[in-house]
């Protein structure tokens, strides 16, 4: 059966070349005569593997000098307890851009940690975009203000970082990372869980500035009892994220993602790429009123494109015809409805223009 074109919020379609190099690694993985499961993550050939997963995105993003890359579990979910975990002792203030379902769900566990508040709450304007300049302000003992980079059930997207002038910037970007370049040196916190943009689920990349290392030995360290080891930052930075056992699988997939990622010429390449093909598609959804495209258009997504149908009841018709025409995966996110397509690095231009090809049918046929 041929691999269908896969619009999946994740985990998500992977470039083909990667997923041929696991299965050859399954078997026999280099010259180590043991399956890539198989291999101990004390391994001189895991090492190499972590060390280069490490070494490349930080090329990829161009991440300063003194900032840390670790690779963790517990995905992206946990990464929204222990930021606050680590960066704020008790009692302390960490204020939150309510764009979408991810940041709310990462204050309500922020507010388990320390004194974390909303300061903008896009729910009051349908989630359809991020907040202009001046329509938030941190609290001056805000430690940081939180963001997510892109809002993958809204389908949409900060263009530049928030301007909150000298405040720690923490940002899940989850599901845009490695999209394009990203001004690392403007965060102190940046995770992602890999199942979008980075491979498969199970890792969870998390970089680290100078300062959030110190945060959590100072900050962190000051709750009652320490920090849990596994939650403790500046232990997975002492321990080269191999305090406990690595997910080594995942770790090796990501390192060949990343190693196609420069391979194909690196995060301005994929940048062009991947504005190239959203045009694509908002074309489309902009070229008749049959479509009706869910972000405002400065916020628009360039990783999950979100819309309806004019006639609501056609949205279960598109998922069901399009998935018969070999277009998987484009029902809205459960708790929205609607129609998502989910166009990553790995989605290739042919599977957008498919859609496209497709959406034009079905709106002769329907219209
Ligand atoms: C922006 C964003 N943050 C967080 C998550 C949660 O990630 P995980 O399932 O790795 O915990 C997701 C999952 O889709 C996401 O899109």
């Amino acid at each position: 059966m041929a691999r269908a074109h896969n619009f999946s919020a994740g985990p998500a379609v992977l470039p083909l070349s990667v997923v041929e190099q696991l299965q050859e690694a399954l078997p026999e993985f280099r010259d180590t005569r043991l399956g890539l499961m198989e291999l101990s993550h004390r391994s001189a050939a895991f090492g190499e593997v972590i060390a280069s997963a490490r070494e490349r995105l930080k090329r990829l993003l161009a991440v300063p000098e003194g900032y840390e890359v670790l690779f963790l579990q517990g995905g992206a979910s946990l990464q929204f307890y222990m930021s606050a975990l680590n960066l704020t002792a008790p009692g302390e203030a960490a204020d939150y851009v309510l764009t979408g379902s991810w940041t709310k769900k990462a204050l309500k566990e922020a507010a388990r940690a320390c004194d974390a508040k909303a300061i903008w709450d896009g729910g009051e304007t349908g989630w359809k975009r991020v907040p202009r300049p001046g329509e938030y302000a941190p609290r001056d003992e805000a430690v940081y203000v939180y963001y997510t980079s892109n809002n993958t059930i809204f389908g949409t997207r900060w263009a530049e970082p928030p301007a909150v002038g000298e405040h720690h910037l923490v940002c899940d970007a989850s599901s845009d990372i490695c999209w394009g370049p990203m001004d690392v040196a403007r965060h102190d916190v940046i995770f992602a869980g890999a199942q979008k943009n980075l491979g498969p689920s199970g890792v969870t990349a998390v970089i680290l500035s100078p300062w959030a290392v110190e945060r959590s030995r100072t900050a962190g360290q000051s709750r009652p009892g320490g920090l849990p080891s596994m939650l403790d930052y500046g232990l997975m930075v002492d321990k080269g994220s191999m305090f406990n056992t690595p997910n080594t699988f995942g770790v090796f997939a990501l390192e060949r993602v990343l190693a196609w990622l420069e391979d194909l010429g690196g995060l301005a390449v994929m940048a062009e790429r991947n504005r190239e093909k959203a045009a694509l598609l908002y074309d489309e959804l902009d070229r008749t009123d049959f479509w009706r495209p869910h972000a405002e258009r400065d916020s628009r997504s360039l990783m999950n494109v979100t819309w309806r149908c004019a006639d609501p009841e056609l949205e279960p018709v598109f998922v069901k015809e399009a998935d018969a025409a070999g277009l998987v995966a484009l029902k809205g996110h459960r708790s929205v409805g609607g129609l998502r397509a989910s166009i990553y690095n790995a989605c290739p231009r042919e599977s957008v223009e498919a859609l496209v090809d497709f959406m034009r049918d079905f709106e002769r046929r329907h219209g």
